[in-house]
């Protein structure tokens, strides 16, 4: 066999020829696994770079150069709601509202679902009772007492006692409104509610207030009977069992007083003074 005559020089230029066909594919090897600070090479730009303004930029589109745009007079935002300011409100003319409004039906239903949005939302900090000791107040209460250092340098403000004169005062609008939009530290729970449940949960804090504050003459004439017929605890129930339950407490003081003698102070003050149940 006799190899023709140029294969002589073809051999080396096909291994010349393999070894540059390398270079692009080691370059874009390169490209791809290394940062640059200049902008990357792009063949086909499609709309990958355009003109855009930054906030606070001037423009000459507009008459007033400003580049950010007020919302058209009148925008109202997506779902928020329009209109009826007592219902969606709780404002009539300049006034909080002071009754429900007419949309809002009060029966049996609405106080039954305002009872258990209210457990679900308002419970944890203002307490099942609205008196303002809900599990969160009753942790920090207990942080604040356990740790003067660390957690004293934080601020807690206790939610609101229902049961006061200010709060009794409160137009239902009012309350209506502090649901909806917070006031001075508690936040805001119109995302979580419905106009409605916001009303029921109105409807519901007016039956805890009622239920501090009602008389006999309050009961329709029929039921007064059964009521007056109950047999009702001689003592009143402590007060202050709810905002303090201080198991965990003893833990500290025990190691100063000897135990005996807690023991008998615990013995010999009504349960309504000790503030808990500790001696028992
Ligand atoms: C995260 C805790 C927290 C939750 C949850 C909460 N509140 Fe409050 N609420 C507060 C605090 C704190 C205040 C007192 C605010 C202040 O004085 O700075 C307050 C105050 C109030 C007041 C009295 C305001 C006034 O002065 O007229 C009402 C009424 C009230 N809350 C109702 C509700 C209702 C209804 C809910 C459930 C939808 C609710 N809160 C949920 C913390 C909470």
């Amino acid at each position: 066999m006799r190899k023709p005559k140029w294969w002589g020089w073809i051999s080396p230029a096909i291994v010349v020829l393999v070894v540059l066909s390398f270079i692009p594919l080691a370059m874009i090897y390169v490209a791809r696994n290394s940062q640059s600070p200049i902008p990357r090479l792009s063949i086909i730009p499609d709309m990958d770079n355009q003109p855009r303004y930054k906030a606070q930029m001037e423009s000459p589109l507009f008459a007033d150069q400003r580049v950010m745009r007020r919302p058209v007079e009148g925008t109202v935002p997506a779902g928020s709601p329009v209109g009826n300011s007592l219902l969606t409100q709780g404002i009539v003319g300049d006034a909080w509202a002071t009754a429900f409004p007419p949309e809002i039906e009060l029966n049996d239903e609405l106080l039954a679902r305002g009872q258990e949005r209210f457990n679900i939302y308002c419970a944890v900090c203002h307490g099942y009772d609205g008196s303002g000791s809900g599990a969160i107040d009753v942790r920090v209460q207990r942080l604040l007492s356990n740790d003067p250092t660390e957690i004293q340098q934080t601020s807690w403000v206790t939610p609101s006692n229902y049961h006061t004169d200010t709060v009794r005062e409160r137009p239902v609008g009012h309350i209506f409104n502090t649901i909806t939009n917070g006031i001075r530290t508690m936040p805001p729970y119109e995302k979580q509610l419905s106009i409605e449940d916001r009303w029921a949960i109105v409807a519901y804090v007016r039956a805890l207030q009622l239920s501090r504050t009602a008389s006999i003459e309050d009961v329709p004439a029929e039921e007064r009977n059964v009521l007056e017929s109950m047999p009702w605890p001689q003592q009143e129930p402590p007060a202050e069992g709810l905002a303090d339950p201080a198991p965990a407490e003893p833990a500290v003081e025990d190691q100063d007083a000897p135990p005996a003698e807690s023991t008998a102070d615990a013995a010999e003050q009504p349960v309504a003074e000790t503030g808990g149940e500790g001696g028992a």
